[in-house]
């Protein structure tokens, strides 16, 4: 081993960067972050313990983690309009696993949205971990949601401990004030799952479980809410306890560089987020809209398309992942992704893209209009993606800043540390 090494590890790195860079990014759970926030993923706090909770930790040497961490509960609390926060889950997986700790006991039954009608994996992984029967709740190709008459019937049947709302491929909002309804009549509690549409929901252009009916909402904080990769719940004041008390015995050490990161995003997403969701939501729509006019099967057209980031098209011939991976040829990144259609998970009969990363990078309407024309002639013409892939980098090379922060910074470009300011 060798400096060489360490040139190479750098380099890879550094290509990545370049190579994300000149693409354009339509996967709807990324997103890019500031300057301000990257600072903090570097910083000292990334090699420190804070095991316990606020002000009563197991190790010494806390008292400006305590500090940075009550500003930080502060501050979520204010844009996630939550009496209660625990962001010590360090993914959204993680947040699920700890809410069902929290929430069921082994035996219990939870109903939640199979994957192949937008659920997460993450729903029947953690039901296996914590030994609970999972049931699909009923999905609606028609209405794009879940089937509220179907759903009363199999909750009033299984009597579920938990239903579990949200999820990875989400168009509309979900009926939670009819779900906590029927979930009264059986004593269920109600969760909701944001990893996806947490942005939104903070940005005030989506939904409101919490004031909806849903007990606990658990997310990500780096997919529509635009902070570094962790997890986060949010709850009244009622569970608060069982939440935190689970998350701490799973987690242990959650990376306090993460909050420190996740602080600076919350108030960039206080100053700027309501315009911010309000744009993701208007560029998804006109993305979707020009797309199907364009000649693609884009779903949920009965209905405006989307109200979320989200927009979701049947690939040609069915095959997701070939078209996904044309795209990638051309630097379009997408997802392949499964249709209430298919038969089994596998068969990503379809395309998800996301509109939260180039909202960010300030694309507006005009450039939505510009990306349906590029996914088309890839998809639909067939034209070689490399020659599309030249238009793809003309359009990205005009949006290289990170938008709607006090401190954006570079959207794709490596950054040493001579390059992040010193303030020693
Ligand atoms: C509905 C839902 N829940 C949970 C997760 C997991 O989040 P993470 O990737 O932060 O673990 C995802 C990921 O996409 C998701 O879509």
């Amino acid at each position: 081993m060798s400096v060489r090494d360490l040139e190479s590890i750098t380099e890879i790195v550094k290509e990545h960067t370049r190579w994300r860079g000149s693409c354009i990014n339509l996967i709807a759970s990324e997103n890019v972050v500031s300057r301000s926030v990257k600072e903090m993923l570097i910083s000292d706090l990334g090699n420190r313990y804070a095991i316990g909770f606020l002000h009563n930790r197991f190790y010494s040497g806390t008292k400006y983690i305590d500090e940075l961490e009550g500003y930080t509960t502060e501050l979520a609390k204010l844009a996630f309009r939550a009496d209660h926060v625990n962001y010590v889950p360090i993914s959204g997986t993680m947040a699920n696993l700890v809410m069902f700790n929290a929430m069921t006991a082994p035996g219990d039954v939870v109903t939640a949205l199979s994957v192949i009608d937008g659920g997460h994996a993450s729903f029947k992984e953690c039901s296996k971990i914590h030994g609970v029967s999972l049931v699909p709740l009923p999905y609606s190709m028609d209405q794009m949601n879940i089937d509220v008459g179907e759903a009363e019937k199999l909750i009033a049947r299984v009597k579920p401990k938990l239903v579990l709302l949200g999820a990875s491929e989400i168009l509309f909002p979900h009926p939670v004030k009819e779900i906590r309804g029927i979930a009264d009549e059986v004593g269920a509690i109600v969760t909701y799952d944001a990893a996806h549409v947490l942005g939104l929901i903070a940005g005030g252009t989506f939904q409101d479980p919490l004031r909806e009916g849903a007990e606990v909402m658990t997310g990500s904080t780096h997919k529509t809410f635009f902070g570094p990769q962790g997890g986060i719940i949010l709850c009244n004041g009622k569970h608060a306890r069982a939440i935190d008390n689970a998350a701490w015995q799973l987690v242990n050490n959650h990376h306090i560089h993460r909050v420190a990161a996740l602080s600076v995003a919350l108030t960039e997403f206080i100053a700027f987020g309501h315009d911010y969701a309000k744009n993701v939501v208007k560029n998804a729509q006109r993305l979707a809209e020009e797309l199907h006019n364009l000649g693609f099967d884009v779903l949920g057209a009965k209905y405006g398309f989307t109200k979320s980031h989200q927009v979701i098209l049947k690939a040609p011939n069915n095959n997701g992942d070939a078209a996904a991976k044309r795209l990638e040829d051309a630097n379009v990144i997408t997802t392949k992704t499964p249709l209430p259609t298919d038969k089994t998970e596998e068969e990503c009969s379809g395309i998800r893209l996301g509109t939260q990363e180039v909202t960010r990078i300030g694309m507006g309407e005009n450039e939505m209009v510009e990306i349906a024309r590029l996914i088309k002639r890839v998809l639909l013409d067939r034209e070689d993606p490399l020659d599309v892939r030249a238009d793809v980098k003309g359009i990205i090379a005009n949006f290289r800043e990170v938008k709607y922060a006090f401190n954006g910074g570079p959207a794709y470009e490596y950054l040493g540390l001579s390059s992040l300011s010193s303030n020693t």
